[in-house]
C-alpha cells in the first residue's frame, strides 16, 4: 500500500478517542492554510499499518508527521524508527488513563539516535505541534514564514490588549 499525496503534514493518532483534542491541531494547521492528512493508526492495535504508513510517508510527499497517542504512547517513536521524516509527538491523557504523564514519558524518552520532538500534554501540545510543523515547512516556504510572523504579531497584540483592559479596570 502506498500513501496518497495530499498534504505535506500528516496528523496521526492512536484512537478516535484522541480526536477531540487533536481537532485543535488540525484546526491550527488549517488556519495556516495547511490541510493535513488525518489518520487513526495504532502502534499496538495496527502495527502493520503503522509500519506501512511510516515506510511510505516520505515517498507520498509528507514532510512532517504529527503523532498523538495516550497511555503507553509508542506511536511517535514507532514511526520515527522507520522514517527519516521529522516526527512531532503529542502525548495525550487517555479517557481511561492517568493525567497524561504516562504518555509524555513514553513519547519523550526516546533512545539516542531516534528523536521525537515531544510537545506538551493535551491541547497545548496539539496546537504547538501544528505551529512547529508549520515552522519546519516555513524554512522552505516564505509565504508560510510570513503567516507565522503575522500569527506571532496577532498573538502579542491580543496579550497587549488584555493587559490594557485589565489595567483600566484595576487601576
Ligand atoms: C492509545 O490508547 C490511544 O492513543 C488512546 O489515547 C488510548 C486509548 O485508546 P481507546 O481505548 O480510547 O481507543 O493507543
Amino acid at each position: 500500500m502506498t500513501t496518497e499525496v495530499k498534504s505535506p503534514v500528516a496528523v496521526v493518532m492512536g484512537s478516535d478517542s484522541d480526536l477531540t483534542v487533536m481537532e485543535s491541531c488540525i484546526q491550527q494547521l488549517r488556519e495556516f492554510g495547511v490541510d493535513p492528512i488525518v489518520r487513526i493508526i495504532s502502534a499496538h492495535r495496527t502495527p502493520d499499518v503503522a509500519a506501512d504508513f511510516a515506510d511510505n510517508a516520505a515517498a507520498g510527499g509528507i514532510k512532517v508527521i504529527i503523532a498523538a497517542a495516550g497511555m503507553a504512547a509508542h506511536l511517535a517513536g514507532a514511526l520515527a524508527g522507520r522514517t527519516l521524516l521529522p516526527i512531532i509527538g503529542v502525548p495525550l491523557q487517555a479517557s481511561s488513563g492517568p493525567c497524561g504523564l504516562d504518555a509524555l514519558l513514553s513519547t519523550v524518552q526516546m533512545p539516542p539516535g531516534i528523536p521525537v520532538a515531544s510537545m506538551a500534554i493535551g491541547k497545548a501540545g496539539a496546537v504547538n505541534a501544528a505551529i512547529f510543523a508549520v515552522q519546519i515547512l516555513a524554512l522552505a516556504d516564505p509565504a508560510l514564514a510570513d503567516k507565522l510572523t503575522a500569527f506571532r504579531k496577532t498573538q502579542s497584540q491580543k496579550v497587549i490588549e488584555k493587559d490594557k483592559s485589565i489595567r483600566e479596570v484595576r487601576q
